[in-house]
Formats: structure tokens, sequence, C-alpha cells
């Protein structure tokens, strides 16, 4: 049965000023003169629309560092979308802001690297960027905008969650996205630096336990245990084609964020399909829609419906097969693995994303980036 998609990712611009070390934006990054105009991008929300899709998320790289993001909203909102930006704060203005509530955003989701400020801008790469994360998420509540604060956690800060939970409420958020590293993409050259130690995991998971319960009812705590400590996987995107999809800056549809890293599959773009054809007939969407492509073990497990074998990208990052069972299922055959590798940790210094100097001139004026030599 071909479900509904739900949420769709718009990631406008591969650009960013910031050098995550587990940046999720693809290897290979659309240049600027590659990015869909602002009438591509409208169509593109009109038709999300029709196809039943209720949430937007406006994303990218930064979605700030886009001329037209005034115009995007809006025209999201004439479709009827709900729209939410995620945004790493960098490139928003206050009174950008003010314009995006007039134009009838309803959501700002603002990523955090941690509660310190000195260790944010570290592991961001970027000197300054903790304070306007902070007055932007200020100049968000301000506006009357619903604040989600996300914070990618990892070695580095996972000790601090309830800092950063504190922080979130002290910003005014309504709620936390507690989100461990996912070890695909640009991550992978930073696994063994980003890798928590078990203790640490099951000290955050205690802490989480006691969070959740002395701050209910004044926030939403959203929280998974990280992939590599799990014993089975998350079904990721809701399942492979069965609920969102994500369209690249130049206007390629995936099924997930990361579909690039899989090789021998074929993206359609959204210059020569409508969303609706791409959803229903695209090979990409179809490769691993359902649970007819399975393998043994998840082909006859009673947990198939529930997280379709896991991750593909993860899959296909540790084993070379997509289509092999996520090797973080402690049924996988390959389970082993993952435990050595995470079992390989790291003080060293991060390997930051840069974009090519080609592209760094259309990100911001200005802008602060740290050199790997300064992270520690
Ligand atoms: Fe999920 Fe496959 Fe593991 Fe079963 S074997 S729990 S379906 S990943
Ligand atoms: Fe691609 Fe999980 S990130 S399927």
């Amino acid at each position: 049965m071909l479900h509904k998609p739900l949420g769709l990712l718009a990631e406008l611009t591969h650009r960013c000023a910031l050098g995550c070390p587990y940046c999720s934006n693809p290897l290979a990054l659309d240049a600027r003169k590659d990015e869909l105009d602002t009438a591509a991008w409208l169509r593109v929300f009109r038709e999300a629309a029709e196809l039943g899709v209720l949430q937007l998320h406006l994303s990218g790289g930064e979605p700030g560092t886009r001329r037209d993001l005034v115009d995007l909203a809006a025209g999201a909102h004439v479709a009827g979308l709900y729209t939410n930006l995620i945004t790493s704060a960098v490139g928003i203005t206050e009174e950008t802001l003010g314009a995006l509530a007039k134009a009838g955003l309803d959501h700002v989701q603002i990523s955090i690297q941690d509660s310190d400020a000195a260790s944010a801008d570290r592991i961001a790469g970027y000197r300054g960027a903790f304070a306007k994360k902070r007055a932007l998420a200020a100049a968000v509540v301000r506006h009357n905008l619903l604040l989600t604060v996300n914070a990618v956690v990892h070695r580095a800060n996972i000790e601090r969650i309830g800092d950063m939970v504190d922080l979130a409420l002290a910003l005014g958020a309504s709620r936390i996205e507690i989100a461990h590293v996912q070890y695909y993409g640009w991550a992978l050259k930073n696994r063994a630096a980003l890798m928590p130690s078990r203790a640490q995991v099951e000290r955050a998971a205690a802490a989480l336990s006691d969070l959740r319960s002395r701050h209910h009812g004044r926030i939403v705590i959203d929280a998974v245990i990280p992939d590599y400590y799990a014993r089975y996987p998350k079904p990721c995107v809701g399942g492979w084609g069965r609920r969102s999809l994500n369209v690249t800056p130049s206007g390629k549809v995936l099924p997930c964020h990361a579909a690039e890293s899989l090789t021998g599959l074929e993206f359609w773009n959204v210059r020569q399909h409508s969303l609706a054809d791409i959803w229903a007939n695209s090979p990409a969407f179809n490769a691993f829609r359902g649970t007819a492509w399975m393998k043994e073990p998840c082909a006859s497990c009673p947990r198939r419906e529930l997280d379709f074998g896991g991750c593909r990208c993860q899959a296909f990052a540790l084993t070379g097969d997509a289509a092999a069972t996520d090797p973080v299922c402690q049924l996988a055959p390959n389970h082993a693995r993952v435990a050595e590798l995470a079992a390989v940790q790291t003080d060293a210094p991060y390997v930051y994303r840069r974009m090519a100097s080609r592209h760094r001139a259309d990100v911001f004026d200005g802008d602060d980036a740290l050199s790997t030599q300064q992270r520690s």
C-alpha cells in the first residue's frame, strides 16, 4: 500500500558558515548556481500540499543564506503547510525573523552544540555561534513563534544533557530534541572523536529519565539511545518511502537526507517530474519500500513492520550492502562489528566540515570559522 507522505524536508541550500564535524549534508555539495529558484520551490510546496504533506521543514545547510527565504515561507503558508524553520541561527537577523513570522512561519528549530559557550563554538567550528543562537532564540519567543531546541550529542557534550535541558527551558523552548550523532557521510570521518563511551551513554540514560520526571509539563524531552549502543535499530525516517521526502538544493528527491550516500540508486528531480510521480514511481523510492526487498533475518522477523530493518544508509556504510539488516540490530549477522567500531574512541581534533573555497564566498560576509588547530 502506498502511504501518503506527511513531511517534506526542503534543503534550500547546502551553504552554511558552521563546520560541524557531524554535518549531515552529503559529501558532494550542491553549488549555489544549481539551487532551485523561488518559483520552482513554490511549485514543489504546492505539489507537496496536494500530495498530502502536512509539515514542511525549511532546512539546509543554513536556510538563512537564501535571500528569498521570506517569500518561500509565505508561499508555504499560502499552500496550507505547517512550516518549520530549521536553522543554525547564524545568518537569520531579528528583522528577517519578524518578516518570517508575518509571512506565516509556524515554528523554529534552533540547533545548539552545547550548553557551554566555549565548547559550543569549538564543536561548531565558529566563534560567536553560541551567542547568535541565544539571541535568535530570544527573538523567536518575542515574535510568539514556537521554539524547539535541537541538541546533537556525542562524547564531548553528552555529560551536559541536564544543562542543555536547562538552557532550552531558559530560552523558552517548548521542546528539546536530544539527537545522538548519526554515523554516515561526514560524521564517519570523525566517528572515533564523536563516539561516547558505554559508561557515558548509561549515565545519560539515567539523567534523561530523571530530567523527564523533573520537567514533566514544562518541556517535552525527545531522545533516543545512540544507535551503536542499542539492541534494535530505529525505524529510520519512519520507513523508507513511507512518511517523508527530502528535496535537495538542486531538486533531487530523496527518501532520506543521506540517501545519496547509497551507490546505484536513481533519484528523480522536480525539474523533470511532479512530486506525486516521484513519490509513486521513482526507482529510489521503490528500492526499499515495504518489506519485499528484505533479506533474512529481517524477512521473517516479527519486528519488520516496526523498524523496517533499520537504517539503509547505516547498513550500507557498515556492510557495503544497502539491503542488509542494519548491523545495529542484535540479530544482524554483522552485529559484532558495531561493538568493535564503538570501542574505537579518541579525543583527537575534529575534521571540520568546510565548504570548498569556490562556495565559501557565497556563504556570509565576515564569518568567523575556527581552524582544526583551534579546536583544543
Ligand atoms: Fe528489525 Fe530486521 Fe532486526 Fe528484526 S532482524 S529487529 S526487522 S532490523
Ligand atoms: Fe537514510 Fe536512515 S539515513 S535510511
